[in-house]
């Protein structure tokens, strides 16, 4: 198994290439690229925990050598927000960087899982899925958003306020990857919530990259808790490809388009990527109605990658 993490100098790279490089099966290759010179020292620095992992570290302007037959490619490659900016001012600069690293594993591992971390994720797996389309390569099973940060937080806010283990509770997250987008189905967690408590809540999962961004005074963002997050679903899908069954994870896919061509929801992963896309279950009025006043904008987030490309 070959795991590729395209933007691995950075802060979300480091942390989550060292999570990989301790949690990988033995066996697995862990190839990290980025422009940075300083990406193979990263390698070097990360060969030395005693794991049987392998890492390669790659730099320059060519991906290409670092994605040869890659089964799965992260990429975090990008900018990150600074106070006062919300997801989409990242769009200028983001674009172009994953259109352009996308394009490249359309030609050297077409059949890759890829996972996309860079922000604005509405918009980035948009460009990503037209410029496969465009390479004649695009299988919508294998192309995903990563949204596991928007879980980890709804798991750890949900037990904080229960004054439970977070590692026992499970709260699925829905739609998209920023602000109003962003829907956990508190009432799926398992716990009785008021709603004014479910409203409170809500804001304060759907603007937590907020919180972390503001707490770093310009700083960057979420490079830890997203690190974690990543690995996370990177592991699932090692595990899936591995014939591992009934890996579940939400993210943010083509699927059905009942809400918008892409959309976050809980899928069964398998060899081929997505196996099947899970019905997310009945929704409570509150649910509902915040879901159907962040569709305009999620449909918009997804049409300015459409257009992009
Ligand atoms: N999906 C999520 O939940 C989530 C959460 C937090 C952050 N993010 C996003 O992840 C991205 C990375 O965040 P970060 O904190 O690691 O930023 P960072 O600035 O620390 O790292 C980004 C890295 O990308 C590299 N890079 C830039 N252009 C590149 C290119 N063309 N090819 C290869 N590498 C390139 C940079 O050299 C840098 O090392 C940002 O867009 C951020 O908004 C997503």
């Amino acid at each position: 198994m070959k795991i590729v993490l395209l933007g691995a100098a950075g802060g979300i790279g480091q942390a989550l290439g060292l999570i990989l490089k301790t949690q990988l099966p033995a066996g697995s290759d862990l190839s990290l690229y980025d422009i940075a010179p300083v990406t193979p020292g990263v390698a070097v620095d990360l060969s030395h925990i005693p794991t049987a992992v392998k890492v390669n570290g790659f730099a320059g302007e060519d991906p290409s050598p670092a994605l040869e037959n890659a089964d799965i490619v992260l990429i975090s490659a990008g900018v990150a927000r600074k106070p006062g900016m919300d997801r989409s001012d990242l769009f200028n600069i983001n674009a172009g960087i994953v259109k352009n690293l996308v394009s490249v594993c359309a030609d050297t591992c077409p059949k890759a899982l890829i996972g996309i971390i860079t922000n604005p994720v509405n918009t980035t797996v948009a460009i990503a899925a037209e410029v496969l389309k465009q390479k004649g390569v695009y299988d919508p099973a294998r192309l995903f958003g990563i949204t596991t940060l928007d879980i980890i937080r709804s798991n750890t806010f949900v037990a904080e306020a229960k004054g439970v283990n977070p590692e026992d509770v499970d709260v699925p997250v829905i739609g998209g990857h920023s602000g109003v987008t962003i829907l956990p189905l508190l009432s799926q967690s398992g716990f009785e919530f008021t709603d004014e408590e479910i409203a409170l809540m809500t804001t304060r999962i759907q603007n937590a990259g907020t919180e972390v961004v503001e707490a770093k005074a310009g700083g960057g963002s979420a490079t830890l808790s997203m690190g974690q997050a990543a690995a996370r679903f990177g592991l699932s899908l090692v595990r899936a490809l591995n014939g591992e069954d009934n890996v579940v994870e939400c993210t943010y896919i083509e699927g059905p388009g009942d809400k918008a061509r892409f959309f976050a929801q809980p899928v069964l992963l398998g060899k081929n990527g997505v196996e099947k896309v899970l019905d997310y279950g009945t929704l409570t009025t509150f649910e509902e109605s915040t879901l159907n006043n962040a569709l305009d904008i999620l449909r918009g987030d997804i049409a300015k990658g459409e257009s992009f490309i």
